[in-house]
């Protein structure tokens, strides 16, 4: 089947509504969330309308199907990610996965493997999203834990001209984001992951704007964990994934506490269940579950390669165009050497939430501002950005509206 996106965008439903006065939708932000395939929105509701039970607890026919449900979308996550069922734990987003690593290694007592003493390493960029940094401050506060971090270079890669002088004998945990939110940028995994593991630390791969996009495979890259959220994926907001090696998530604490995570309890002491189910407590969001299932079977039924390739050829295009605009600046890389489909700039003296919101008028949604990563944006010396960002729907027509509109805004804010 070859790829079409004007196809491909008939099958969700919000392109078919207008917005500002009878504009076609121009959705340039699936960096921020995707937008949902009718399929999707079927699945979710389905649940809700047929099988609706508390997964995991009751003795009656929509318990069991709620729990199969939900079971069976585990195992399409960990074909779709190339890993064991078993190594799946749900949670809301990939936000609260990551805490909950953080938290967890938090909890790890002296003699278990994650044990954070004074003086460990924890290692991340200057390229993460607040939620692959702050989580990892804390910790290390916590802990007396020190957070080192590879350096952004003015073209916008990670510095990695002194890995060995960065991850080093204290190194603990390294958490590094694929592709940045921001800048596109994508970075070489192999040698972090090598360097990781000769140091003995765990590599954690924030793969929040990479797993929606391109063919990931944890077994290929080799980590130890890896988070990524449902809403990226063309699935419902609510549900995030966690991804660990067996071995890892046997010996790693649980973060949160509460039903359905135990094996026993007695007043005063708890044992828990084997992993994910002792990272899973409470009853978990099993509609949103269920719909990422459907979602992971939509991308893979179309093909992650193509969608990988077209958004590349998308990027090229919409670099080229958009560096042909005087004083645009892109903040990133400008060539589609280990490049994703973020493309964040700046229009001269024009504040990015002044672009936005003529944009906006014209029918095209990006976002505006630090996009959750601060730290990156002062580093590439700007207070803030103009971001469009695609995926499988987008087209040709959407680069042309974008570029069109920023010329407009020129002329305008002149
Ligand atoms: N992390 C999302 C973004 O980059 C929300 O927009």
């Amino acid at each position: 089947m070859t790829f079409d996106p004007l196809v491909i965008r008939k099958d969700f439903p919000i392109f078919d509504r207008k917005i500002r006065d009878g504009k076609r939708l121009v959705y340039l932000d699936s960096g921020a969330t995707s937008q949902k395939p009718q399929v999707v929105i079927e699945a979710e509701s389905d649940f809700y309308r047929n099988h609706n039970a508390a997964a995991h607890r009751g003795a009656h026919q929509l318990a069991e199907e709620a729990t199969e449900a939900i079971e069976a979308a585990r195992s399409k996550v960990a074909t779709f990610l190339g890993g064991a069922v078993d190594e799946i734990v749900f949670t809301k987003h990939s936000t609260e996965a990551l805490n909950l690593l953080a938290y967890s290694i938090g909890n790890s007592p002296v003699g278990n493997r994650f044990h954070l003493k004074p003086g460990d390493e924890i290692v991340i960029s200057e390229m993460e999203h607040h939620a692959n940094l702050i989580p990892w401050q804390q910790l290390a506060k916590r802990t007396g834990a020190v957070l080192k971090w590879f350096e952004v270079n003015k073209d916008g890669r990670l510095d990695l001209s002194n890995i060995e002088g960065v991850i080093t004998a204290r190194t603990k945990i390294v958490a590094l984001t694929h592709q940045s939110n921001v800048l596109g940028t994508i970075i070489p995994l192999s040698g972090l992951v090598e360097r990781a593991h000769d140091v003995g630390a765990v590599f954690i791969l924030d793969a929040c704007q990479s797993v929606p996009h391109m063919p990931v495979n944890v077994a290929d890259l080799d980590i130890d964990f890896l988070v990524f959220s449902g809403h990226k994926a063309v699935g419902p907001t609510g549900v995030g994934v966690l991804w660990g090696r067996a071995n890892l998530l046997a010996e790693l604490p649980p973060f949160l506490f509460g039903g359905s995570m135990i094996e026993s309890v007695t007043m005063t002491e708890a044992t828990w269940a084997p992993a994910p189910r002792k990272f899973e407590p409470g009853v978990p969001n099993m509609a949103q579950i269920v719909g990422l299932g459907v979602a992971l079977d939509y991308l893979t039924n179309i093909g992650m390669e193509k969608i990988h390739n077209h958004e590349i050829a998308l990027t090229d295009y919409a670099i080229s165009k958009l560096l042909e605009v005087e004083e645009l600046r892109i903040i990133g890389p400008t060539d589609m050497k280990l490049r994703g489909g973020a493309v964040s700039f700046t229009l001269g003296a024009i504040h990015p939430h002044d672009l936005g919101q003529f944009l906006d008028n014209s029918g095209i949604a990006v976002r505006t501002g630090h996009h959750c990563a601060w730290p990156l944006t002062r580093k590439m010396g700007v207070a803030a950005t103009t971001r469009a960002s695609f995926y499988l729907y987008n087209a040709p027509e959407d680069i042309d509206a974008l570029v069109e509109a920023v010329r407009d805004a020129q002329k305008y804010f002149a």
